[in-house]
């Protein structure tokens, strides 16, 4: 395998983060990674906002909290209480019009930019629990609105694997 299969192959959802931030050249990468993915048209309808502020992220989380419908807060609960799993990084992908498949290949991107360079990660669409608030809604640039977003951060654990892949997923013809 070359290393971008080894990349996708070793992609995880990591649900708890150490309190330590990423280095600034990591988050530009990854930032340009995710700028990189294609779109239709080549419209690119996306917006990328880098949450760095921690206080902020926190902060979001409480309120995240009691947003959640009951089956949402009872399984986040189950995996420790927080939301956002402690990330010191969130990468919100804001859309201009209905173009969820579009960010969702940039969040992609961002998964696998920040497995290559050693971070944990994992995509949050509870992270848009959030957005209802008007002051977290201010976060987003106008015209756009919260499509997804990826959670950054080292691993607490970092034993993480992969899940099992299923090949009956995979039809072939001729
Ligand atoms: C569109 C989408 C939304 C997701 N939202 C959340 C989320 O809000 N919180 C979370 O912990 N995981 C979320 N995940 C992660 C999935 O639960 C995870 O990808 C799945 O269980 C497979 O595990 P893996 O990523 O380790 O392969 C989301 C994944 C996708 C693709």
């Amino acid at each position: 395998m070359n290393e971008v299969l080894n990349t996708i192959a070793n992609r995880y959802s990591c649900r708890s983060y150490t309190d330590q931030t990423v280095e600034r050249e990591k988050i530009e990468a990854i930032a340009l990674a995710a700028i990189q993915a294609p779109s239709a048209v080549n419209k690119q309808p996306w917006q990328i906002i880098v949450i760095k502020d921690k206080a902020l992220i926190n902060e979001m989380d409480v309120y995240g909290m009691t947003q959640l419908d009951e089956a949402s807060h009872q399984r986040i609960m189950g995996r420790g209480g927080k939301l956002f799993y402690n990330a010191p990084l969130m990468m919100v992908i804001a859309k201009n019009g209905n173009k969820d498949l579009d960010c969702g290949i940039v969040a992609q991107n961002i998964t696998l930019a920040a497995t290559s360079l050693g971070l944990g990660n994992v995509v949050c669409a509870l992270a848009g629990a959030v957005f209802n608030h008007d002051k977290y809604k201010k976060l987003l640039p106008k015209d756009y609105e919260f499509a997804i977003s990826v959670l950054i951060g080292y691993p607490a654990h970092p034993n993480g694997s992969a899940h099992e892949v299923d090949l009956s997923k995979i039809t072939y013809i001729g």
